[in-house]
C-alpha cells in the first residue's frame, strides 16, 4: 500500500487489565473496504473509538491521510474525513431526520449553510429516508435509527466510513440494499471499515476480513480464508463459520439481532 489513508502504528489501549488493543498495527487504503469480526467484548466497537478520537491510546500513532491524529479530539478528525456509526445510535432525539443530518454536515462535515442542505439532502437520498424528513429522531423504531445513524456518518462527507454493526435485524432485501449503499458510497471513493456480526453482509461487499479477539488480530486477509483460519473459528464462533463455509452464508448470531439487540446494544462508547 504505497499511501494509506489510514494507519495505527503499535496502538495499545487498556481499561483496567482488560486489554482491547495490543500493539495492533494495521493500514487501510483509500478506497479500501475491510470488514472486522470477532467475539463480543473483543474490542471492535473500542478499536473505532481509537480510530474515530473518542478514545486515546495508552501507546502508539494513528495516523490519518498522512498526518498524525492521535492527539486530535473526534470533530477534528471527523473534519479531516474520519465518519463514524455508534453500535448504540446516538440522534438528537428532539430534532427531525433533516436537522440532525444537518448538524452532522456543519457540526460533523464542517460545511457552511448551503453545501450541508446538499449534503443532507444527499444522505438522506442515499439511505432511503427521504419519507422520513420531517420525522423527530425520537419517534423513530430502532432499525430506522440505525439508518440515520449512517446517514449522519454520510453528511459528514467522510474519506473513511466507520460502520459499527448497522445491519443487525435487518432481513435478507434490506441488508441487500444496505450492502448497495456501501458499495455507492465506496465507489465515489470513500474507504470502508465495517465491524459486523452479520457475516453474509461483509461478505457480500468486503474484499479484506479482520478478526479482532482480545484485543489482538487473529486474521487479516481475503474474507473466505480468513473464516476458514483454525484460530478464527476458534474465536469466533466456531460451529456457525463451519456452518458458513458449507453453506456460503451465515448470520453469526442470529438471536442477538433485532430490535433491542441482545447483549451488545450496551457498548457504544
Ligand atoms: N469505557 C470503558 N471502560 C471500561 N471498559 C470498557 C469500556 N469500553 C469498553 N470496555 C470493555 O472493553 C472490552 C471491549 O469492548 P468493545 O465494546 O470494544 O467490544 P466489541 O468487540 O465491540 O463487542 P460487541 O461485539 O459486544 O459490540 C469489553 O470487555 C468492554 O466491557
Ligand atoms: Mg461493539
Amino acid at each position: 500500500m504505497t499511501n494509506p489513508l489510514l494507519e495505527l502504528d503499535n496502538v495499545t489501549k487498556r481499561f483496567g487489565r482488560v486489554v482491547i488493543a495490543e500493539d495492533l498495527s494495521f493500514a487501510v487504503g483509500s478506497g479500501e473496504v475491510v470488514g472486522i469480526v470477532g467475539p463480543n467484548g473483543a474490542g471492535k466497537t473500542s478499536l473505532f473509538g481509537l480510530i474515530s478520537g473518542d478514545l486515546a491510546p495508552g501507546a502508539g500513532q494513528v495516523r490519518f491521510a498522512g498526518r498524525a491524529v492521535t492527539r486530535l479530539d473526534p470533530a477534528a478528525r471527523c473534519r479531516l474525513g474520519i465518519g463514524r456509526t455508534y453500535q448504540v445510535p446516538r440522534p438528537f432525539p428532539d430534532m427531525t431526520v433533516f436537522e440532525n443530518l444537518l448538524v452532522a454536515a456543519q457540526q460533523g462535515g464542517g460545511l457552511r449553510r448551503r453545501p450541508s442542505y446538499a449534503a443532507a439532502a444527499q444522505a438522506l437520498e442515499r439511505t432511503g429516508m427521504s419519507a422520513q424528513a420531517n420525522v423527530p429522531a425520537e419517534r423513530l423504531g430502532l432499525l430506522q435509527r440505525k439508518r440515520l445513524e449512517l446517514a449522519r456518518a454520510l453528511a459528514t462527507q467522510p474519506t473513511l466510513l466507520l460502520l459499527d454493526e448497522v445491519a443487525g435485524g435487518l432481513t435478507d432485501p434490506e441488508v441487500a440494499e444496505l450492502v448497495e449503499i456501501v458499495r455507492g458510497v465506496n465507489a465515489e471513493g470513500t474507504a470502508v471499515i465495517w465491524i459486523e456480526h452479520v457475516v453474509r453482509a461483509l461478505t457480500a461487499v468486503v474484499t479484506r476480513l479482520i478478526c479482532l479477539s482480545g484485543g489482538k488480530f487473529v486474521g487479516d486477509g481475503e474474507p473466505a480464508r480468513v473464516l476458514a483460519e483454525p484460530a478464527v473459528r476458534e474465536v469466533f464462533l466456531g460451529s456457525e463459520v463451519t456452518a458458513a463455509l458449507a453453506g456460503g452464508s451465515f448470520e453469526a448470531s442470529p438471536e442477538a439481532e433485532g430490535d433491542g439487540a441482545v447483549g451488545r446494544e450496551r457498548g457504544g462508547p
